[in-house]
């Protein structure tokens, strides 16, 4: 008799554990007050297309001695704000740098300094948009939009001009005596382009660049990781009639863009899965899409060297519980709505920010591997651009470059 209770009683209580945490999860996933990091966000987690962590990890090749944050130079530290691409024009000066105010500017040596050589638009005001150190911290969120943000910039190396990818005025280009850049393309398809990401020059003129989502926009970026969603494209314009055209579409957070030096083919980033791609341009392969590397972290912009490799910025790294919630879209929805903060969510899947830059050949085989495992010089890394005798690593998050004597 007394065992019999007890037994129910047992039930009983399972029974209510159980509608205890189906009440949380409940809450959580409704998360009726926006107490976690989403808050009042739609959030619409997808499955995506990412490697298998382990295998990845495995084939990579690790940098023991830390390389590049024990040879690493910091450099122009809270002059440069979000230094994202780096470019040198035709007659060597630069680097010129897109940052977070909105300006382009370049580096006219000691004496002279940074010089504002460009903005993205006519909205651009010095009272609005200049927030020195404050420009990479939410303070600007509200403001990037009226300012600009240049994130890739290329320069056409015969006429002197600069093409610039902004994240919210699409692709634009201003003369070699810099001034107010001209819009090239702001709309494709009769849409806006919501996120131009980076660029390349095509030696007929053509234009290749990232959108890197139709969805969210360069403030909300964390959404696009977050949720693995896919409307990113590639697109294509082309000066002679002045039209903008999709390439690709469908992809993971297309960053950046690589042409090769015979113009086959053009590299490009996934960086919510995590992975180097090919798009054949010409030849028998023409439009055929291949994946080129995948790699042990996100990737950002790609850069040619002179010897025709390529330069690809890592921010690292990729780990097990972040997969295991790469692959489960459902576990997401519970885990960021967890009344917690988003630094902390980041932390408990074992995030680290810190910088790994990779050179590659156009087959994806790995020649060189640098890492700064302690976040030295480099905690987020944009774009590694190899020019002087120097590796130039620029970041969108931080004020400052990075410089490494190379090779
Ligand atoms: C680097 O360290 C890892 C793990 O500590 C080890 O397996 C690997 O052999 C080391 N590589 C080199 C080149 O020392
Ligand atoms: C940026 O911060 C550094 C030190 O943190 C300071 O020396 C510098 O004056 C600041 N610059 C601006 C423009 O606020
Ligand atoms: C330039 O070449 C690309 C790649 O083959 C092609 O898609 C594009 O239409 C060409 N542009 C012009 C203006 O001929």
């Amino acid at each position: 008799m007394e065992k019999k209770n007890f037994l129910k009683d047992e039930t009983f209580l399972q029974q209510h554990k159980v509608l205890a945490i189906f009440l949380f999860l409940s809450f959580v996933l409704m998360d009726p007050f926006h107490l976690g990091p989403l808050g009042e966000h739609e959030f619409r987690p997808v499955k995506h297309n990412v490697a298998p962590y382990k295998q990845v990890m495995k084939n990579w090749p690790k940098d023991n001695m830390s390389r590049l944050g024990l040879h690493g130079k910091l450099e122009f530290e809270n002059e440069v704000f979000g230094p994202e691409s780096l470019e040198f024009d035709n007659m060597g000066r630069g680097p010129y740098t897109g940052l977070a105010d909105g300006r382009v500017v370049r580096w006219m040596g000691e004496q002279l300094g940074w010089e504002t050589f460009a903005v993205v638009t006519s909205n651009w005001t010095e009272k609005t948009c200049m927030r020195g150190n404050d420009s990479t911290t939410p303070k600007q969120w509200k403001h990037e939009k009226t300012c600009g943000r240049p994130l890739g910039l290329r320069f056409d190396k015969e006429s002197g001009d600069l093409y610039i990818a902004d994240a919210y005025y699409g692709l634009l280009m201003v003369g070699p005596n810099g001034g107010l850049a001209t819009p090239l393309a702001t709309h494709v398809e009769g849409k806006p382009i919501l996120f131009a990401n980076d660029l390349d020059i095509h030696k007929n003129g053509s234009i290749f660049f990232t959108d890197t989502s139709t969805r969210y926009n360069r403030v909300a970026h964390f959404f696009i990781l977050l949720e693995g969603e896919g409307t990113g494209r590639l697109l294509r314009y082309d000066p002679p009639t002045k039209t903008t055209h999709v390439v690709l579409d469908g992809l993971v957070f297309p960053n950046g863009v690589q042409i090769s030096k015979d113009q086959s083919f053009l590299l490009f980033t996934e960086t919510t899965n995590c992975r180097l791609m090919k798009l054949w341009i010409d030849g028998p392969k023409d439009g055929t899409v291949e994946c080129v590397a995948d790699l042990p972290g996100f990737p950002d912009n790609v850069r040619m060297n002179e010897k025709g490799q390529f330069w690809v910025a890592i921010d690292c790294c990729r780990t097990g519980p972040q997969e295991v919630l790469s692959n489960n879209p459902w576990l997401r929805s519970i885990y960021f709505r967890l009344p917690v903060r988003m630094s902390l969510l980041a932390k408990a899947m074992g995030m680290k920010m810190y910088t790994m830059i990779a050179l590659l050949d156009d087959n994806g085989k790995i020649l060189e591997v640098l890492e700064d495992r302690e976040g030295k010089v480099m905690k987020l890394v944009s774009e590694v651009k190899e020019e002087k005798g120097k590796l130039w690593i620029g970041t969108v998050a931080h004020n400052h470059i990075s410089t490494l004597p190379y090779p």
